[in-house]
């Protein structure tokens, strides 16, 4: 009697470890490389706890951030708005389309902003002709991030030409190189590969004198600097690594430094979740699992970095509790301004204080 119920115990064990094998492996969405996550050192003070709060309640998710010529600051949102704030003015709805991915923003030398859609591509919206395809969805898988140079023209990153935004932690999980850094040149219409085989390309900024452009290369928590004039023309290094949480919007700063966001990839402790196929493939297939071990949402960190890739400073919100998942960071006039994908406000911090 007692053998037979040993018999039924493990025979129903065995069942269910093989069960799970075939779920996790033979059914795994994805094909995943091991991934180094460096810690992520905290901050050493919470100066993201003391922003001023700009539109709150009426800003859904504002992943970034950008400044006109006229001083007006403009954001995007999770329900498809470009909603802008007047020097001395009140907030406007000032254009909508039908999406909810909309991510990077730059103000155009021209006039009008140019506005990456994760999903459909990459826009140009301008007061009299709203949202006008400048790269479709074909051409552009995940359009993430976006600069234009004076030259006019425009560089922008396709995060992964594999996964959408609804399914980017499969992206992260399988690390893999699917992403790459685009340019668009507006009198041909033209689109062309800069750089292939990128860790999910994120953030893109030009330097001040636009001899090199940054990229953000966000699983690898590294920026990678390829040069567009003098001797190193054509060639790419490794403009900062080792960062303390992926690098998201990277944005220069009036003083030719750079402000990069950085997101936790995953919750503090757990970074060795991402250095075995098995624990991937686990969390490829739960994604109740997935959610407990991801950290974005647990704090906010951003990093002011030199050009000799250098970090001149670190402002935190360590537990997140004021702002996090801080997606972007536009210095303008002496002020610090953040966009974040979880937050209904664009936070605002002064930086002539004594950080
Ligand atoms: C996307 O753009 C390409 C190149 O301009 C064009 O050939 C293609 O028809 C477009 N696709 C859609 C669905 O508009």
């Amino acid at each position: 009697m007692a053998s037979n119920i040993v018999t039924i115990i493990s025979s129903f064990v065995i069942a269910v470890i093989v069960a799970l094998t075939v779920q996790i492996f033979y059914f795994s969405p994805i094909d995943p490389l091991p991934l180094q996550i460096p810690p992520s050192s905290s901050a050493k003070h919470n100066q993201l706890k003391n922003i001023i709060k700009l539109g709150e309640g009426i800003l859904k998710d504002p992943e970034d951030v950008c400044f006109d010529k006229e001083g007006t600051l403009y954001s995007v949102t999770r329900d498809g708005w470009i909603k802008r704030l007047p020097r001395n003015g009140d907030w406007e709805n000032w254009k909508h389309i039908d999406s909810n991915t909309l991510l990077g923003i730059t103000a155009s030398k021209h006039g009008g902003l140019i506005v990456c859609d994760a999903t459909k591509g990459l826009f140009k919206v301008t007061e009299e002709d709203g949202f006008t395809v400048l790269v479709n969805g074909s051409q552009a898988n995940f359009a993430d991030d976006v600069i234009e140079a004076s030259d006019g023209s425009i560089y922008f990153s396709d995060a992964t030409k594999k996964h959408g935004l609804h399914d980017v932690h499969l992206d992260l999980l399988e690390a893999r190189p699917h992403g790459q850094l685009l340019k668009y040149n507006p009198t041909s219409n033209e689109v062309s590969v800069v750089l292939d085989k990128l860790h999910f390309a994120n953030g893109v900024a030009l330097s001040k004198d636009e001899d090199y452009l940054l990229v953000s290369e966000t699983w690898k928590s590294r920026v990678l600097r390829h040069w567009l004039k003098g001797a190193n023309k054509g060639k790419t290094d490794i403009f900062i690594e080792n960062l303390p949480g992926g690098p998201d919007n990277i944005n220069l700063a009036p003083d030719g430094s750079f402000w990069i966001a950085l997101v936790s990839l995953t919750s503090e402790g757990l970074e060795y979740m991402h250095k075995y196929k098995v624990t991937k493939h686990l969390l490829a297939s739960f994604p109740r699992l997935y959610e407990l071990t991801s950290g974005q949402t647990k704090k906010a960190t951003v990093a002011n970095v030199a050009t000799d890739g250098s970090i001149i400073r670190i402002f935190g919100d360590n537990d997140g509790s004021v702002i996090n998942f801080v997606t972007s960071a536009v210095e303008f006039e002496d002020h610090l301004y953040l966009g974040s994908l979880n937050s209904n406000f664009v936070g605002k911090l002064p930086l002539n204080s004594a950080y």
